[in-house]
C-alpha cells in the first residue's frame, strides 16, 4: 500500500498537482468525533506559503468533505476529503518534462511509473499533496485535543537564524497554534524572513529545522522492536516532501556525551514518576515514558530554485543547463510545520489503538 499509512487508523493519499483535485481517505475513526470545518481552514492557512517570503501561487483549499461525516460528527465509515487544484499553470513544468530538476522526484519518478506519471507540477510528488495530509491532521489533533494531548513545531533554525528552545511548553504550544510563522520569539520572524528573501534574489532558497513537542501523552505506547514509537513516528515523518533527517530528544548530539549525562533520572512528582531531564525525548525502549515527546526534522532548502543548474535531457542522453520556472517558495520550513503536526497526529492516534485499555479513536 504505497500510499497508505497507519494500521488501527489509516489514511490514504491520492491526487496529482495540477489534476481536478486532490484529497484523502481517512478509516477507523470513531464514530461521533467532532469534525470541525473551522479547525480544518485554520490548518490548511497555517499550510499557505508564508506572508511576504512565500510562492506568489495562491492555494486557496477550498475543501469538501464528501463522506464520513454527519451532522459535523463522524460516522465511523470511510471519511474522504477532496480539493479542487484551482492555481495550476502546466505550461511552467513543459521545458522540464525530459530535463529532471535537481533535488526533486522528476528523475526518480520517472524511472518508478516508467515515464507514465504526471508530470506536470511535480504530479502525485508534489508537496500540494500535503493539502489534504495537514485537512486529515486538523482532525485527529481535535481526537488527540479531546484525550488532553496537544501538539506543536516551531522553526527551530532557518536560514542560520536560531529560535529559543521550547520553554514553559504548555504556555508554547497555545502560542504555535495561532501563530502564522512558528517561531516562540517574535524578532527571530524578521531575521528568518531576512534570510530567506535574501537567498530568493540570488534566485537560491534555504531550509531548516522543525521542533515538535507533543504534551499529555501517556506512558506504554509503542513496541520494542520494529514498530517502536520512533520508527513510527520517523516512517510518517520521512512521509513529509524534503525532510532528510529526524532525531529524537537530544538526538545526535547525545553521541557525544557520556551515560550520566545522558540518562534521564527518575524522579516522583504529585504521585507520578517524571524525569528530571528529558534527553531521550519522552521514548526508551521504543515506547513513550509519560513525559513530553520532543523531536525535530530537518528540512532541506526548496529544490526548485530559479539559478541555472545541471541536469541531463532524457531524450538525448546530454547534459544540459536549466532554469527552474513557475511560482516555488524559496523556503518551506514554515508551511512544513502544520504538515509535522498532522502526520505526528496521525501517528499518535493511531498507537493509542493500540493502548490496552479500550480507548476509541
Ligand atoms: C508544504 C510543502 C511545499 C513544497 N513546495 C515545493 C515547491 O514549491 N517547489 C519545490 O521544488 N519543492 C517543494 N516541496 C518539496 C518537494 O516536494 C520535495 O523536495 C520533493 O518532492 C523531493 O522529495 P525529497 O526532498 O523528500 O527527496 C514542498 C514540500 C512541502 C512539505
Amino acid at each position: 500500500m504505497n500510499n497508505t499509512f497507519g494500521r488501527n487508523l489509516t489514511l490514504t493519499l491520492f491526487g496529482e498537482s495540477h489534476g481536478p483535485e486532490i484529497g484523502c481517505v481517512i478509516d477507523g475513526l470513531r464514530p461521533g468525533l467532532p469534525v470541525d470545518e473551522g479547525a480544518i481552514g485554520h490548518r490548511l492557512a497555517l499550510r499557505r506559503p508564508a506572508a511576504g517570503i512565500g510562492t506568489p501561487r495562491v492555494e486557496p483549499d477550498p475543501f469538501r468533505i464528501v463522506s464520513g461525516v454527519y451532522r459535523g460528527r463522524t460516522t465511523g465509515t470511510p471519511l474522504c476529503i477532496l480539493i479542487p487544484n484551482t492555481q495550476t499553470r502546466s505550461g511552467d513544468y513543459v521545458n522540464l518534462q525530459n530535463t529532471p530538476r535537481p533535488g526533486h522526484a522528476d528523475y526518480t519518478g520517472r524511472i518508478k511509473y516508467e515515464g507514465y506519471a504526471d508530470p506536470r507540477g511535480g504530479g502525485h510528488f508534489s508537496g500540494r499533496l500535503t493539502a489534504p495530509l495537514v485537512a486529515a491532521g486538523a482532525i485527529f489533533l481535535t481526537a488527540l485535543a479531546e484525550r488532553g494531548i496537544r501538539v506543536g513545531t516551531h522553526i527551530a533554525h532557518c536560514g542560520g537564524i536560531a529560535d529559543r528552545p521550547f520553554g514553559d511548553l504548555a504556555a508554547d504550544l497555545a502560542v504555535l497554534e495561532q501563530a502564522a510563522f512558528p517561531v516562540l520569539d517574535g524578532a527571530r520572524a524578521e531575521q528568518m524572513r531576512a534570510a530567506v528573501l535574501a537567498a530568493a534574489q540570488d534566485g537560491d532558497s534555504v531550509g531548516g529545522v522543525l521542533e515538535t513537542a507533543v504534551l499529555g501523552l501517556p506512558a506504554g505506547l509503542g513496541a520494542p522492536w520494529f514498530d517502536t514509537a520512533e520508527g513510527l513516528l520517523a516512517h510518517a515523518l520521512f512521509s513529509i516532501p524534503a525532510v532528510k533527517g529526524v532525531e529524537f530528544g537530544d538526538g545526535f548530539a547525545l553521541a557525544a556525551l557520556r551515560g550520566s549525562q545522558a540518562n534521564d533520572a527518575f524522579r516522583m512528582e504529585g504521585g507520578r514518576i517524571v524525569t528530571a531531564t528529558n534527553h531521550n525525548g519522552g521514548i526508551n525502549g521504543g515506547i513513550t515514558n509519560g513525559m513530553p515527546l520532543l523531536f525535530r526534522t530537518a528540512v532541506k532548502p526548496t529544490p526548485s530554485i530559479s539559478a541555472p543548474q545541471r541536469s541531463v535531457n532524457l531524450s538525448t542522453g546530454k547534459e544540459a543547463t536549466i532554469q527552474v520556472g513557475g511560482r516555488h517558495d524559496p523556503c518551506i520550513v514554515p508551511r512544513a510545520r502544520a504538515v509535522q503536526d498532522s502526520v505526528t497526529a496521525l501517528v499518535l492516534l493511531d498507537l493509542l489503538g493500540e493502548e490496552k485499555t479500550d480507548f476509541a479513536l
